[in-house]
């Protein structure tokens, strides 16, 4: 078993404060799968529930997140009481066989252990007709994000972590799910500001963890620089939406 994660207990509270929910996000899955008021949804590796709530919210269907960080659970159950939160690994998950309609996992997947038995787990426990997605980055987007200009060697340490996309289909047919489609999808940009420098100050990043202090203090301190000489950071994340359905 692999450990790519970081320690979310500790980092919880600083990730709910940089880390909000993601209307467009939200939106992209919305509209990849047809839901009814009735239908079940699970959010794997959940965090602190923001995309979980917010997904509740705009589709007013059942969700339940679930999540391997007691901190970062406590956090997504104070401001969502009214949804179900459970501490699990995602590769052995605590639900019956065919009991969700839809399964997301938005930037869970290069924390996994085990990639194939997480996917085989989320195949368990869908519903036949049900939808899967799993939001990430592809290695090329890795490369574009605004980070990788600072932090070079944060390119190379989250290409090794996280399964390109053709590891990542290749998964997902082997294990049963049919129509898998990988979609490309550009946020809109934003300007990057002081909320972003306190992100990176406080290291609330992952890949952030895994390089050397150095490399991470020389990184911040041409950021500081960047930001001190009021150069404009615009930034448009690119992300990409792996579709995968039980038929
Ligand atoms: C980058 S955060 C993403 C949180 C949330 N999905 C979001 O988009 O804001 C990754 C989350 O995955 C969780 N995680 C990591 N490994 C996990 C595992 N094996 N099983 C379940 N959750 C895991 C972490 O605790 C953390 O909350």
């Amino acid at each position: 078993m692999k450990n790519n994660t970081i320690d979310y207990d500790h980092v919880s509270g600083i990730y709910d404060k940089v880390r909000t929910g993601d209307p467009e996000m939200v939106h992209q899955l919305m509209g990849g799968v047809a839901l009814r008021s009735t239908s079940r949804v699970l959010d794997i590796g959940c965090g602190t529930g923001n995309n979980t709530l917010l997904f509740a919210k705009s589709t007013n269907t059942t969700v339940a997140g679930l999540d391997l960080s007691y901190g970062m659970l406590s956090q997504a159950r104070t401001k969502a009481m009214a949804l179900t939160f459970t501490h699990a690994p995602a590769d052995v998950l605590p639900f019956g066989d065919s009991v969700f309609d839809f399964v997301f996992m938005t930037e869970v997947v290069h924390h996994l252990p085990d990639v194939p038995t997480t996917i085989a787990e989320a195949f368990r426990v869908l519903r036949t007709p049900g939808a899967f997605c799993i939001v990430t980055q592809s290695h090329p987007q890795i490369a574009m994000r605004m980070t990788s200009r600072f932090f070079l060697g944060t390119i190379s340490v989250d290409q090794a972590r996280y399964p390109s996309i053709p590891q990542l289909q290749n998964y997902l047919l082997e294990k049963g799910f049919s129509n898998v489609e990988p979609r490309e999808y550009i946020f809109k940009p934003v300007r990057l500001g002081l909320d972003y420098l306190e992100t990176v100050e406080r290291r609330g990043y992952s890949m952030l963890h895994k390089i050397s202090d150095e490399e991470y203090h020389r990184g911040l301190d041409d950021l500081q620089k960047t930001m001190r000489s009021r150069e404009c950071l615009d930034y448009a994340a690119g992300y990409t939406f792996v579709w995968a359905f039980k038929t």
